[in-house]
């Protein structure tokens, strides 16, 4: 374990780890979509391993979820080996991962820079996070994933299609993280491999984007997570799918993944 990772198991009522209850890896877990989706799995009865760099943060979001559930948090940077390895490893302890959520994500700088300006190291930080991280860290769990004949959701954006000025670092990588996607699901007929655009919401990274503007019209990211949780629930094709279209459907028979 490194001086920069503190790990912090809790349990329920300082119960044994429920040994039996499906296990998700979720990075950024500590706030936003992250924490969201946490929560709706905690209640599901899910065990979780999260991270975020803040240990402040992450503290309590796991003080808040481990009254739900198990939960393994790690502080630390998905751009770290090491990191993903202690992420790796805590899902194993817990039984396997069923589901691996990458949501950790940068967003390139704030405001936003267009390409011409673009500095260059924010630019291979933006597809370390982005692109790197989330592919390594599913290379790690794989082997999990397939046992459990698991999931992987790779948190997407309309950025990753819509060409937004401003938006050309955070946008080429989350494209490249759909196509990552795309390619592992045919790759990966034991494990389903979703990329999801979660669509505007009202999250920190969000007020980054667009620093000083009034955010507050935008939806929660709680309200977003039942559409994932149908995802889920359906196990549908690998493939890209939009939450709100997702949570639009919740009354219809499943549809086929869109075309990416
Ligand atoms: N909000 C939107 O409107 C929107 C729209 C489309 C897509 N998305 C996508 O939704 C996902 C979640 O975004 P959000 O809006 O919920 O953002 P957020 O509220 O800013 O949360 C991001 C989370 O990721 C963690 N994180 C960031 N960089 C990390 C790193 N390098 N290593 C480990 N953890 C890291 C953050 O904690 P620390 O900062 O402490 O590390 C935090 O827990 C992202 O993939 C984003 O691209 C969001």
């Amino acid at each position: 374990m490194s001086d920069m990772t503190k790990q912090t198991e809790s349990t329920t009522n300082d119960a044994a780890p429920w040994r039996g209850n499906p296990v998700a890896v979720i990075t950024g877990g500590s706030q936003g979509l992250g924490l969201a989706l946490a929560r709706g799995l905690a209640e599901r009865g899910w065990s979780l391993v999260i991270d975020a760099r803040s240990a402040e943060k992450l503290a309590a979001a796991d003080y808040e979820l481990s009254k739900l559930t198990t939960v393994v948090s790690i502080t630390g940077d998905v751009t770290d080996d090491d990191h993903r390895a202690e992420l790796a490893e805590a899902a194993s302890n817990l039984g396997g991962a069923s589901l691996l959520v990458n949501n950790a994500s940068a967003l390139g700088g704030s405001p936003m820079p267009t390409l011409a300006d673009f500095p260059l190291p924010d630019l291979l930080t933006t597809f370390e996070v982005n692109v790197l991280a989330p592919i390594a860290l599913a290379q790690l769990l794989l082997p999990q994933l397939r046992e459990h004949g698991g999931e992987i959701v790779n948190i997407s954006s309309d950025a990753a299609v819509e060409p937004y000025p401003g938006w050309g670092g955070y946008g080429a990588s989350k494209a490249a993280l759909d196509h990552a996607s795309a390619i592992l699901g045919l790759e990966e007929p034991k494990v389903r491999v979703w990329a999801v655009d979660p669509g505007d919401l009202r999250t920190q990274m969000h007020q980054d984007a667009f620093p000083g503007e009034d955010i507050s019209d935008l939806p929660l990211p709680e309200t977003v997570v039942p559409g994932f949780l149908r995802l889920l629930d359906e196990r549908r094709p690998s493939g890209r799918y939009q939450a709100p279209d997702l949570l639009a459907r919740v009354s219809e028979a499943p549809a086929d993944a869109e075309v990416a």
